[in-house]
């Protein structure tokens, strides 16, 4: 079945609110014609008020980078799923391996951050992929299998509807080795068949993005495997043109 391709880009920590503010003007001025794929920027949370004021009656959707899994109370420095809904976010990242590799971010609290952003009425883009000593020791199935299960425990087929999917090999992030177009489709075609045996209508229409070393040429080779449906871009994602050009090969690849 046809799914809507998702092209989002992680910002990760970048950009002052001027800084943003730049990026996302130009970026809807070159795509204010795309009807075919949702377009996501995840900006850092002191941007999202002005980048949502600025994004308002665009096809450019925002979401957080995080949210914490409590929605209110004595956890300072933390912000939730009500709080960023309320700056204007529709979508949160939850379990980006940077979260996992600096921050404590394990499998329990990613599914109690997904469960937080369902609750708050956001999109979760969940994130799930191996490391190199994973992927050396054939332990990729098993670990992306764990993250997945774990990551969406508990959640109703509503839920899952409105949950994406993210599959960012951590060997891939920031380093320029991009998994081959076949890599990346045996994991996303495996998350696929185990979303299926809870139900095959659903995990049709479940979108499932790559992330890792996404750029403007290799967008559209990626994008062709038949479980690829967008991207979860970060480096790329901080210049306009390299974002505007990955949206663009995603095009009519679906
Ligand atoms: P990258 O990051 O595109 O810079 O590899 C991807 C991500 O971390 O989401």
């Amino acid at each position: 079945m046809a799914r809507r391709p998702m092209v989002a880009g992680n910002w990760k920590l970048n950009k002052t609110i001027p800084e943003a503010l730049a990026l996302v003007t130009e970026l809807k001025n070159a795509l204010a014609s795309v009807r075919d794929v949702d377009i996501v920027v995840a900006p850092p949370f002191t941007a999202l008020w002005a980048v949502h004021e600025r994004l308002v009656g665009t096809n450019i959707g925002l979401s957080a980078q995080e949210i914490f899994f409590e929605d209110a109370g004595a956890f300072t420095g933390k912000v939730s799923g009500p709080m960023v809904k309320d700056a204007g976010c529709a979508y949160a990242i939850v379990g980006h391996s940077e979260r996992r590799q600096h921050f404590h971010e394990t499998i329990e609290t990613s599914n109690k951050r997904v469960r937080a952003a369902l609750k708050a009425g956001l999109m979760p883009i969940l994130c799930v992929g191996e490391t190199l000593d994973d992927r050396q020791k054939n332990n990729t199935t098993k670990v992306v299998a764990e993250q997945l299960d774990g990551g969406i425990a508990g959640l109703s087929l509503d839920d899952l509807k409105r949950t994406i999917i993210a599959y960012e090999p951590v060997w891939a992030i920031g380093t320029g080795h991009v998994a081959t177009p076949k890599q990346a489709q045996e994991v996303h075609g495996m998350i696929r068949d185990r979303l299926r045996s809870r139900d095959t209508a659903m995990a049709d229409a479940m979108r499932i993005l790559y992330g890792g070393s996404v750029k403007p040429d290799n967008a559209h080779d990626l994008n062709e495997e038949p479980d690829i449906d967008g991207s979860l871009v970060g480096g790329a994602s901080l210049k306009a043109a390299d974002f505007i050009a990955i949206v663009r090969a995603t095009r009519g690849t679906h």
